[in-house]
C-alpha cells in the first residue's frame, strides 16, 4: 500500500518512535508522578523532557505551559470550552474542522455564545478587514485553522493576529496540519494558544496531542481527577500542568512523541521544502487531467494536502478504486463540512491525497497514473 493519508495521521513513523514506545513499556513501566521509586521517576523524566522540547519549539515561556492531551481535538475542546463565558461571541474561519465547529455550535445551541464565521476573500484567505468588520464588544476568542485539511491553504495567521491584538482578542490556532511542517510558535504566529496533534507532522503515535498556553491563558479544565500532587485537597490543583492533566499519563505515547518530534523539528525546514515539492508535482499533474477539479485557489500558499473532485465519478468511488490499486487516500468531507460548503463540494465531498516525509516523486507519478486510469483516460 502506498500511503497518501498523512493529513489524517503520518505513516510510517521514523523507527525510533516505536523503539521509544516499546522502551517505556518493556523497561520503564512505572506510573509517572505517582510514586518515588525509580521506575515512576524515570517515566516522569521522559514526560518532562518532551514538555521541554515542545515548549522550546512552540514558544511557551515554561515547560508547564505545554499540556498533553489525547490529540488536537481534546486540546481544541479544552481551549474553547475552558475560555468562553455566557454571552461571548467567537470568531472563526470558514476552514475550521469539526473539532472546532462542534464545540462552538454546541455552546451556541445551548444559548451560551454566538459564533461568527469570517468571510474569506476569493483566495480562501481570512482578511484583517473581515475581522475588523465582525468584532463586537462581546468578542472573546478567535479560532483560526492554520492550514486547511481539505485545500491545504495556509491562512496568514501572523498578519491576522496583529489585528486581533488591536482589539485585545485572544487567538487560538489549530495547527493540526502545520505543527512540525511550517514554522509554528506562539511568537511567530502571534497566538495565545496553539492546539496540535502529536501524530501528524510531529511524527508521534496516535493518541497524542498538545495545547500550548501563552501568557495569562488559563482555561477551565475539562477533566478533573488524580494528579499525584496535593492529594489532600478535594479541589483540582491550580498549578500547571496538573490543572489539566488528571489520570495516568500516556507514557508510551509521550515517549514516542518525544522521539518523533525531535526528528521532525530537527528536519522541519527540509520536510517543509520536500512536502511542498511533492504536493506541487501532484497538484500540477492533477490540474492537467481533464475532468478533475483541484480544490484550493492556485494563487494561495498551500502545504502538502491536495483534494480533488472528478467531474464524472463519485470521489468515494475513485478513492475505493485507488485503494484497490494500492493507494491509501481519504475521501468524503474530512470532518470539515464548512469549507466544503464554501467550495460547493458539500454533497460530493472530495478525494484527498496528503504527502509525508516517506513519499517519493515516483510514488506521486504512480498515483497520477492510477487516477488517470481510474478516470478512464487511458
Ligand atoms: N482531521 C484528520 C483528517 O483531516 C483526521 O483526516
Amino acid at each position: 500500500m502506498i500511503y497518501f493519508d498523512n493529513a489524517a495521521t503520518s505513516f510510517p513513523k521514523p523507527p525510533m518512535v516505536a523503539r521509544a514506545m516499546a522502551g517505556t513499556l518493556n523497561k520503564i513501566g512505572g506510573n509517572p508522578g505517582r510514586a518515588g521509586h525509580s521506575l515512576s521517576l524515570c517515566g516522569g523524566r521522559v514526560i518532562q523532557r518532551c514538555r521541554e522540547v515542545l515548549a522550546e519549539a512552540f514558544g511557551a515561556k515554561a515547560p508547564e505551559q505545554v499540556i498533553f492531551t489525547s490529540g488536537c481535538t481534546e486540546a481544541l475542546n479544552l481551549a474553547i470550552r475552558g475560555m468562553l463565558h455566557q454571552g461571548d461571541q467567537v470568531l472563526c474561519s470558514h476552514g475550521e474542522h469539526n473539532a472546532v465547529m462542534r464545540p462552538l455550535k454546541e455552546l451556541e445551541a445551548a444559548g451560551q455564545i454566538t459564533v461568527r464565521v469570517l468571510k474569506p476573500n476569493s483566495l480562501g484567505l481570512v482578511t484583517p478587514e473581515a475581522i475588523e468588520e465582525a468584532v463586537t464588544p462581546k468578542t472573546a476568542l478567535c479560532v483560526l485553522c492554520h492550514a486547511s485539511n481539505v485545500t491545504g491553504v495556509v491562512q496568514p495567521v501572523a498578519k491576522l493576529s496583529g489585528t486581533l491584538k488591536k482589539f485585545g482578542i485572544p487567538l487560538l490556532v489549530d495547527a493540526a496540519q502545520t505543527a512540525g511542517v511550517l514554522p509554528v510558535s506562539l511568537g511567530e504566529l502571534g497566538a495565545d494558544m496553539i492546539a496540535l496533534p502529536g501524530h501528524k507532522g510531529l511524527l508521534g503515535p496516535h493518541g497524542t496531542g498538545v495545547l500550548v498556553l501563552g501568557e495569562g491563558m488559563l482555561p477551565r479544565p475539562l477533566i478533573m481527577g488524580g494528579t499525584g500532587s496535593m492529594s489532600e485537597r478535594m479541589r483540582q490543583p491550580e498549578a500547571l500542568p496538573d490543572r489539566y492533566e488528571s489520570g495516568t499519563p500516556n507514557l508510551p505515547g509521550i515517549a514516542g512523541l518525544l522521539a518523533g518530534a525531535r526528528f521532525a523539528l530537527h528536519h522541519r525546514a527540509e520536510i517543509e521544502a520536500y512536502e511542498q515539492e511533492l504536493s506541487a508535482r501532484l497538484r500540477y499533474g492533477l490540474e492537467r487531467m481533464r475532468g478533475i477539479r483541484v480544490l484550493g485557489h492556485p494563487g494561495a500558499e498551500k502545504l502538502g494536502v491536495v483534494s480533488f473532485v472528478p467531474a464524472f465519478m463519485d470521489p468515494g468511488e475513485l478513492a475505493d478504486q485507488l485503494a484497490a490499486a494500492g493507494f491509501a487516500l481519504r475521501s468524503g468531507l474530512h470532518c470539515a463540512p464548512s469549507i466544503h460548503q464554501w467550495l460547493g463540494t458539500l454533497h460530493s465531498g472530495a478525494c484527498r491525497a496528503s504527502v509525508g516525509i516517506y513519499n517519493t516523486e515516483e510514488e506521486v507519478d504512480r498515483l497520477l497514473e492510477a487516477v488517470d486510469r481510474a478516470l478512464g483516460q487511458r
